[in-house]
Formats: structure tokens, C-alpha cells, sequence
């Protein structure tokens, strides 16, 4: 009996114990099982030393080479990265048996397995890792073709597979893949030509696909708006060069079989910062416009049929500090802006035909020669045998440039005609697109370590979107207390709060008119939540008041941050003297204002068009950078059923009368013209007769001479703005304020003219002020996409 009652305890006892095993205990224990079998089949590489049976994982501090991250039980994230130059796996390491255990951590977000020494095929079961969401397995010696299950995958957007020994093409399905935001495949075996489907890959920033064996045309990749690295580095891509958005930063198709000419919208692409383009084929006038583009920062056009005569008076962006125009045929002097300044930058021109006496050059006749031979190559052309050269010459360069602008405008009108469907194509649901900046989503962004270095570069340094409860803005107001009352605009009333962290807010009240329920909003505050950039006054968030009865909303409030300088009018045509901007501010602040504009029009779909801009709407934080405080919201927009009037208004019914597709960017260009035209002029503009009367002196101004300049201009600014830029500036705003919305520019061509007086007059400013500042010599061996792959 004794004998059977501690039995029973036993037991008892053994059954408590197995209660307090938390169930936690018991996954961490799965895992950290395959953890080291995965160690195990890695032949336990020195990184992974530290793991043991009593290892913590989820808790250990992670290191640039091996981390561990995990969301309550489940494993997320797995880094592991090996010593450079690891030599592959021993025979008797399996792939496939690896993998069977790597998809026992099916919640693996993030999975990087770099210089591991794996070899073989990646095997099919990678679906089963159906949450990727980025891959890098680079520096192993896998093989054979990417598997056709990775099209699984669909919360992929990052694919590295550098350094390893694939091949085969890439497949049509990878345009699939909705989310891809870096494939990254340079130094394997790949070959073939790329799949047109790449097309469709629109939130693509980076295409890496140097150091394989590709072939062919390069599909048109001008629907990629957000693409920003294109790396084709030695391949056989060719001949036309590829058609492109405008926002690359990077491009590179160093030795490949290029032999078209450059198209002349290379000039436009105002974010170009690095083009190397050396040991192709191109011929055809080089284009000179690449020298002042306002990114560029290294140009390399060496081993081409370059043709055309440079002159010693060309103008070039201070900041290029690596030209490379070597073995091409060049002729004319080199320009003296390449000169100067010569221990910081790189300038290599051997091998032309330059009167430049230091590089070793060719006779002037040899590139002459040279150029009328490559004038014959191009295909298609017949063997000319009875022209005189000299006519011939003639002849090819001008049909060159002919055929250069022709193929320019063709390109823009099939852009055009592409954007236009686009758009169109855009599914309802898809209503936001996130900002270039930010390609990742939501879920990951909310547990991973390893993101949060990319949001800080993209960040605004605002506190994330939230909901606000009523309590706490009545709370930061006063009671909207009379203290805290801003002012009353067509959008409702505006306060200012102070919330308890003491951060300062304004908040805009909008009673509605008609009765909804929050449901109804949905789409209204994603979009609104969206609507942040550093040159606009952004939301922080909303609340909604409710009515008791039907529980539909009575009230609404959007809480946006508070910019404390006042307006950008009181900067200009208002206020003290001592208060007004410069000449240099000026533009910076248009510079900002065109950067707001443009997010608004292109940063989110659908694009927020009509803003109604004035001048009292855009504000000025303590840096004095502009932001726009006063956009169209749709929410706005229905609530109050009518637009402001004033000089506005003429715009207005334009835009009515075309409806909502045709030209609506225009209508904010000829806003932003207005307000151009009040920070040249310096005083308030207040109805569209004014702005007609100024125009037409502005317009007599820029032709006349200076004196007369100077009558028009704001004679705050006149003392210290190189002539240059304001003519530039005031050519912009001319065109903006064109009557018929076709002729004035769109908003890049504004913003890049802008960004070229600011240039302009910064160089005065260096050179009138006699400072010669010296920038710190830059490494041009660093290409700025690795920068970029790591947003
Ligand atoms: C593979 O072989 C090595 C010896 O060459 C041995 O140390 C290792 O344990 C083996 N690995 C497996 C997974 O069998
Ligand atoms: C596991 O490794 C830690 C150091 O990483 C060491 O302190 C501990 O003794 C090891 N435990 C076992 C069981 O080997
Ligand atoms: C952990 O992973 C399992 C299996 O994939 C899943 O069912 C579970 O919801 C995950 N738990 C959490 C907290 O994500
Ligand atoms: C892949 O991971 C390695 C190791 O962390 C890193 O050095 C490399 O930059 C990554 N590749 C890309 C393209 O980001
Ligand atoms: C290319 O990859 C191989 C391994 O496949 C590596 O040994 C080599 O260093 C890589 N080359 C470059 C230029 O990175
Ligand atoms: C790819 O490499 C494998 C060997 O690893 C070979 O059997 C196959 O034929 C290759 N495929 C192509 C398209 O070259
Ligand atoms: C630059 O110099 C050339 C002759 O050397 C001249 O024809 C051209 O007009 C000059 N351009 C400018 C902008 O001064």
C-alpha cells in the first residue's frame, strides 16, 4: 500500500511537472533542433561556434554575421555569413537535405546564407518558405537554373543570388513577382535574352545583372518608374540602348555590344548621379548636355565612336569628379571647367583627337577619317561610292541628329501613350503605391532589426500615422479653446494643439455634411496617411466624433505638423525687411515647393492633382525649407463641394471644363508660376489681372537689357543673384504661366530648371564671394548602387 501511494505521488508529481513545461519551451525546442542540425549539414563553419544545445537564439545578440530574429516563437530571420572565400562543402553535403531542414522554419521572413561554401541546384522545396520576403544567398557555388517554384514566392522583393555559378535564363514568370524590389544577379553563368515581363515589375529599384553571358535587345523598361539602378556590366546586350524612366540614378553598360547613339532624353534624367557607359560601340555626337546634368557625378564614356568637337568655354557640373573620355574621336579642347580643380577629380582623355597636349592624342585627320567610317557603318545604309566625303559627312551627322530627335520624340510619344494605360491598368485595391524610398512592407518593417537602418534613411523624422482619440486633442487644445483657434479656410477650422509630449500640432476640424460611416473613409485616411514627404505639411493622423444615434461621423479631424515659420508670403512680400529671403533661399524654397508638387502628381497612385496652390499655403519650418500645407485632399474636395476662388480661378475652369484626365498637371504648373512670379517680383499678387500685367513686364524684362531687369525684379533680391539664374527662373515661370496648359512645362522640366538656377547661382556665389571650397576627394571606385541596394 505504502509502496502504491508514492507510486501515485510519483506520478502526481511527474504530471505537475510536465504542466509547467510552458508549450513555448517546447516550439524554441523545435527550432533550436533544426538550428543545429543546420549547423550540422554546414559542416560547423567557425561562425556558428557559439551555437549549442543551451544556446538562447531568439536572444542572442546579433552580430554582422550571424543573426537569429524571432516573433514570439517563430524564427523570422536568419543571417548567417561565412568567412570570404569559404571553398565549397565537403561530397558528402546534401542541398537537398539541407533545405528539407530549412523549411521547418516556414515563418523565415529574411533569409541571407552568403559565403557557406553550398553547392548544388536549389531544390523546389524553397516554396515552402512561402513568407520570403528577401533571399540572399550570395558567394556559394550553387548551380543550374533558378527553380521554377521561387514564383511561388509572392512576398519576395529581394532576390540575390550574386557570386555563384547559376545559369539558364531568367524566366518569363519573374515579372510575376509583384512586389520585386532588387533582383541582384551578377557574376553567375545566365544567359539568353531577358523576358519582355520585366516590364510589368513596377516597384523594381534595382536590376543587377552584370558579369553573365546575356544577350539581345534590353526590353523597354521605361515603365519602371522606380527603377534606379540598371547594371548591365559586361554582357552582350545590344545594339539600341535601353529605353528608361527617368528617375535612374546609376546606370551602367560598361562592356556590352551597344552601338546605337545616345538618345537625347539622356540630358532630362535629372537624377542621373553615375554613368559609365565605356567599351561599347556607341557613335554619333557626344552629348554634351550629360557634362551639366545637375546629379552627375561620374561620367565614363571611354572605348566608343564618339564624335563631335568640344570647346574650352563648355560648362560642367562642379560636383563630376570622374570623367573618362578616352579612345574615342573627339576633337576641338578640352574644357576648362574639367581643368581646374584638378587634384580632386579624375579627368582621362587619351586617345582622341583633342589640341590638348598633355594625353597622348591622335591627328586631328585620323578622327575624321574614323568618323566618316563609322558614318557608313551604321546598318541598313547603302555603300555610298560616288558622294564627295565632304558632302557625305555632312549629310550623316545631320541624319544623325535628325534620326537622334526623331527617335527622342517617338520615345516620348510611345511613353506617353503607355502612361496613359498605365494608369488605367491600375487595380482599385492597389489604390496606394508606397514611396520609392520604402519598398517593404508593413509586416516586415514591424519586427525586423534589420530594416530599421532603411526607414531612418527614407524617414521625415515624423512619428508614425496613428489614430488620435477626441480626449486627447481636447486635451491638446484646450477645449478648442478661442487661444488655440488658428483661423477658418474653405477646408474648416484649423487649431493648434500641443500633445502631452509636448510636440506641437495643428489640427483641422471638418464638420460633414452628409452622414457616413468610418467604413466609408477607409480609403480617404490610407491615402491621407500616404501623403508624406518633407515638402509637405504632413499628416500625423486622424480622429473621427461619432454621432450617438446611428454612429455615423459627425466630425473629423486630421492632425498634421506644425510648421513654425510662418508663410512663405511673409518671406517675400510681407513682413521685414531683414526677414526676406535671398535671392539663393528663393530658390531653394521653388526648388522644395516643385518637390512637393511632384509627389503629389507622381509619388502615389492616383496622384493628387489641382491642389489650388497659393502662396500663403506654402509654409516655411525653422530651416526654411517649404512645404506645401494645402493640398487637394479628395475627403476636402467632396466635403465642401466648391474650390476657392482668386487668382486661381481662370485655372479652375479650365480644369472643369476638360475634366479631371487631360492636362490636371498643368493647372497646378500655372499655380506654381503664380507664386514663381511673386517671389521674383516680391509683392503680393492678388488677382489674375495683376498676374497678366507682370507678366507681360516680366516677359519685356527678360528680352530688354538689364536696367529694365532690374526695375521689375524685387530689389531686395537684385544685389546678390548671378544674372543667369534669374534669367532661368524667370523663363520657367514665363512658360508656366502659358494660357494654353499644353505649352507650359510639366513638373520635372520645372524642377529641373530650378535645380539648374540654383547651380548657376551657387557657382556665382563660389566665385563672386572668391572661396574656392574645396570638397573632399571622393572615391570613385565606390559606385553609388551599393548605397542604393541597401535602402
Ligand atoms: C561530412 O564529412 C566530414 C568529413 O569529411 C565529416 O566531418 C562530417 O561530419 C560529414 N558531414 C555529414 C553531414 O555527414
Ligand atoms: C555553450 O556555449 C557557451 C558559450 O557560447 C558556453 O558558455 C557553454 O558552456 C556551452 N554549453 C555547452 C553545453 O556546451
Ligand atoms: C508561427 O508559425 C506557425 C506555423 O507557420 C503559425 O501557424 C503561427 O501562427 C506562427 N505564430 C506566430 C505568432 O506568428
Ligand atoms: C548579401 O549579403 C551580404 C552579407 O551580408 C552583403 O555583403 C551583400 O551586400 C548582400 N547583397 C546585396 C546585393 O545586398
Ligand atoms: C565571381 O564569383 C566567383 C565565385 O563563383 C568568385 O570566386 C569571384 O571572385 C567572383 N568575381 C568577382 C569579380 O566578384
Ligand atoms: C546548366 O548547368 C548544368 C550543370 O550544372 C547543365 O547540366 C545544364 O545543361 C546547364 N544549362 C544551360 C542552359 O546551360
Ligand atoms: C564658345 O566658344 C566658341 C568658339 O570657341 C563659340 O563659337 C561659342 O559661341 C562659345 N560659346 C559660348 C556660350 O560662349
Amino acid at each position: 500500500m505504502g509502496v502504491g501511494r508514492n507510486f501515485s505521488s510519483t506520478i502526481f508529481l511527474l504530471f505537475v511537472v510536465l504542466l509547467l513545461i510552458p508549450c513555448t519551451e517546447q516550439l524554441q525546442t523545435s527550432h533550436a533542433h533544426t538550428l543545429l542540425r543546420i549547423k550540422k549539414l554546414l559542416n560547423s563553419p567557425s561562425v556558428l561556434s557559439t551555437w549549442n544545445t543551451s544556446t538562447d537564439f531568439c536572444n542572442a545578440e546579433p552580430s554582422a554575421s550571424l543573426t537569429v530574429a524571432c516573433y514570439e516563437d517563430n524564427i523570422t530571420q536568419l543571417h548567417i555569413i561565412g568567412e570570404k572565400g569559404t571553398s565549397s562543402l565537403p561530397e558528402n553535403f546534401s542541398i537537398d537535405s539541407f533545405f528539407t531542414t530549412l523549411v521547418r522554419l516556414p515563418s523565415l521572413k529574411v533569409l541571407s546564407l552568403v559565403s557557406l561554401g553550398l553547392w548544388g541546384s536549389l531544390p523546389s522545396k524553397i516554396s515552402r518558405l512561402f513568407s520570403l520576403e528577401i533571399l540572399n544567398i550570395s558567394s556559394n557555388f550553387l548551380s543550374g537554373a533558378i527553380p521554377q517554384e521561387v514564383s511561388v514566392l509572392r512576398s519576395l522583393q529581394t532576390l540575390i543570388l550574386d557570386n555563384n555559378m547559376f545559369n539558364g535564363s531568367v524566366p518569363k514568370w519573374m515579372g510575376e513577382l509583384s512586389l520585386l524590389a532588387v533582383l541582384s544577379l551578377p557574376n553567375n553563368s545566365f544567359s539568353g535574352s531577358l523576358p519582355n515581363s520585366l516590364r510589368g515589375l513596377n516597384t523594381l529599384r534595382v536590376l543587377s545583372l552584370s558579369m553573365n553571358q546575356f544577350s539581345g535587345e534590353v526590353p523597354d523598361l521605361s515603365g519602371l518608374t522606380n527603377l534606379q539602378v540598371l547594371d548591365l556590366e559586361d554582357n552582350r546586350f545590344g545594339p539600341e540602348f535601353p529605353s528608361l524612366a527617368s528617375k535612374v540614378v546609376t546606370l551602367v553598360l560598361r562592356k556590352n555590344k551597344f552601338s546605337s547613339a545616345i538618345p537625347e532624353e539622356l540630358s532630362s534624367y535629372y537624377q542621373l548621379k553615375w554613368i559609365d557607359i565605356s567599351f561599347n560601340r556607341f557613335v554619333g555626337p557626344f552629348p554634351k548636355s550629360l557634362l551639366t546634368l545637375p546629379s552627375i557625378t561620374y561620367l565614363n564614356i571611354a572605348g566608343n565612336r564618339f564624335t563631335g568637337m568640344l570647346f574650352e568655354n563648355m560648362s560642367c557640373n562642379a560636383e563630376l569628379d570622374y570623367v573618362d573620355f578616352s579612345s574615342n574621336l573627339l576633337t576641338g579642347k578640352l574644357p576648362t571647367c574639367l581643368l581646374s580643380d584638378s587634384e580632386n577629380r579624375v579627368v582621362r582623355y587619351s586617345k582622341n583627337c583633342l589640341a590638348s597636349g598633355e594625353q597622348n592624342q591622335h591627328p586631328y585627320f585620323f578622327c575624321r577619317n574614323e568618323a566618316l567610317a563609322v558614318g557608313i557603318l551604321p546598318r541598313k545604309q547603302k555603300k555610298p561610292t560616288r558622294m564627295a566625303k565632304g558632302i557625305l559627312a555632312l549629310s550623316i551627322v545631320g541624319g544623325i541628329t535628325l534620326g537622334v530627335s526623331l527617335i527622342g520624340l517617338l520615345i516620348v510619344l510611345v511613353r506617353r501613350a503607355q502612361f496613359g494605360k498605365r494608369t488605367m491598368k491600375i487595380p482599385r485595391t492597389r489604390l496606394i503605391q508606397e514611396n520609392v524610398s520604402t519598398g517593404y512592407s508593413s509586416k516586415l518593417l514591424s519586427d525586423a532589426r534589420y530594416i530599421s537602418q532603411t526607414m531612418r534613411l527614407g524617414g521625415l523624422g515624423l512619428p508614425p500615422y496613428r489614430t488620435f482619440s477626441l480626449e486627447e486633442l481636447e486635451r491638446a487644445t484646450s477645449n478648442f479653446n478661442t487661444s488655440s483657434f488658428l483661423g477658418e479656410g474653405s477646408h474648416g477650422q484649423m487649431y493648434r494643439g500641443e500633445l502631452n509630449d509636448g510636440s506641437l500640432v495643428a489640427i483641422r476640424c471638418l464638420k460633414l455634411k452628409r452622414r457616413h460611416s468610418t467604413q466609408n473613409f477607409r480609403h480617404h485616411i490610407e491615402l491621407i496617411s500616404k501623403l508624406r514627404h518633407r515638402h509637405l505639411v504632413s499628416a500625423l493622423g486622424h480622429c473621427f466624433e461619432c454621432y450617438l444615434d446611428d454612429s455615423s461621423v459627425s466630425r473629423m479631424f486630421l492632425v498634421f505638423e506644425y510648421v513654425q515659420n510662418g508663410t512663405l508670403r511673409g518671406h517675400i512680400s510681407e513682413g521685414l525687411t531683414e526677414q526676406k529671403l535671398t535671392w539663393t533661399q528663393r530658390i531653394a524654397a521653388a526648388v522644395g515647393v516643385a518637390k512637393g508638387i511632384q509627389f503629389l502628381h507622381t509619388g502615389i497612385v492616383p496622384g493628387v492633382y489641382s491642389n489650388n496652390l497659393k502662396i500663403t499655403d506654402v509654409l516655411l519650418d525653422n530651416n526654411l525649407a517649404a512645404k506645401i500645407s494645402s493640398y487637394n485632399l479628395p475627403l476636402l474636395a467632396e466635403n465642401v463641394g466648391k474650390l476657392g476662388t482668386g487668382v486661381h480661378s481662370s485655372a479652375l475652369k479650365e480644369h472643369n471644363a476638360r475634366g479631371r484626365t487631360i492636362d490636371a498637371d498643368k493647372v497646378d504648373v500655372y499655380d506654381f508660376g503664380v507664386i514663381l512670379l511673386e517671389m521674383i517680383v516680391g509683392k503680393s499678387i492678388l488677382s489674375k489681372d495683376e498676374v497678366d500685367i507682370i507678366k507681360d513686364q516680366l516677359q519685356w524684362g527678360i528680352t530688354a537689357d538689364d536696367v529694365s531687369l532690374i526695375s521689375i525684379v524685387d530689389p531686395v533680391i537684385c544685389k546678390a543673384c548671378s544674372e543667369e539664374s534669374m534669367k532661368t527662373m524667370m523663363g520657367i515661370c514665363l512658360r508656366a504661366l502659358s494660357e494654353e496648359p499644353a505649352q507650359r512645362p510639366s513638373i520635372e522640366d520645372v524642377l529641373w530648371n530650378l535645380q539648374f538656377a540654383a547651380q548657376v547661382q551657387d557657382e556665382w556665389r563660389g566665385d563672386s564671394q572668391c572661396q574656392s571650397s574645396k570638397e573632399s576627394p571622393v572615391s570613385s571606385s565606390q559606385r553609388p548602387s551599393s548605397q542604393l541596394t541597401s535602402w
